[in-house]
């Protein structure tokens, strides 16, 4: 298995994965509605002989400390048959050192904190924040120092809102 970053070629198959894994097609839409507003940062696509997980990390804007770089990781996705084998976590983790690396503070996730607690993200984090989301599914992860001091409303990309 590999990661690699999604290509336009690679539509058909993040459809498949979706679809396989969700039942339905509107998050294979969301990441191409980031990806048509500019707000996608980070598309990956994880195959072995087949197409086997896809992950997004778009733009985050913090209204309250614009400074802070910041991400949402949505949506995230493994095809049935190659769950609970890793690729997931391999795809969240991949995602988080890119964005470490792109000097990235602060990855906001809605999502079972049960799955990404042991990746690092915590709900305490998220709650300084005001959000469309908020609650005890919201988790934070700070990458750097800076992130820990993330508060306000936040700005998420448009494309989840036409998602509801
Ligand atoms: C959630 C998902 C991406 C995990 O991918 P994966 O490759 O199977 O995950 P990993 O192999 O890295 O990790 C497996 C672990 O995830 C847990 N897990 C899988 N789906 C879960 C879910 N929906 N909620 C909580 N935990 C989940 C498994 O129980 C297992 O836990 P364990 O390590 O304690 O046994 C995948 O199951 C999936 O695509 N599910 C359907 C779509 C979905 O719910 N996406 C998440 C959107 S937030």
């Amino acid at each position: 298995m590999r990661i690699r970053l999604e290509e336009t070629t690679d539509w058909t198959a993040l459809c498949a994965i979706y679809s396989a894994a969700f039942g339905q097609l509107a998050e294979a839409d969301l990441v191409r509605d980031m990806h048509d507003d500019g707000d996608l940062i980070l598309s990956l696509i994880a195959y072995d002989d087949k197409p086997a997980g896809h992950i997004a990390y778009s733009r985050l804007i913090l209204l309250g400390t614009p400074s802070i770089k910041a991400a949402v990781l949505a949506p995230l996705a493994v095809t049935p048959s190659f769950q609970k084998q890793g690729i997931g976590a391999a795809l969240v983790q991949d995602g988080l050192k890119r964005l470490t690396e792109k000097d990235y503070d602060l990855v906001l996730v809605l999502g079972e904190p049960h799955y990404y607690g042991r990746f690092g993200f915590d709900p305490k984090l998220a709650e300084k924040l005001k959000t469309p989301y908020d609650g005890p599914y919201l988790q934070g992860l700070a990458l750097s120092d800076r992130g820990k001091g993330a508060h306000g409303p936040v700005s998420y990309a448009q494309a989840f809102a036409e998602l509801e």
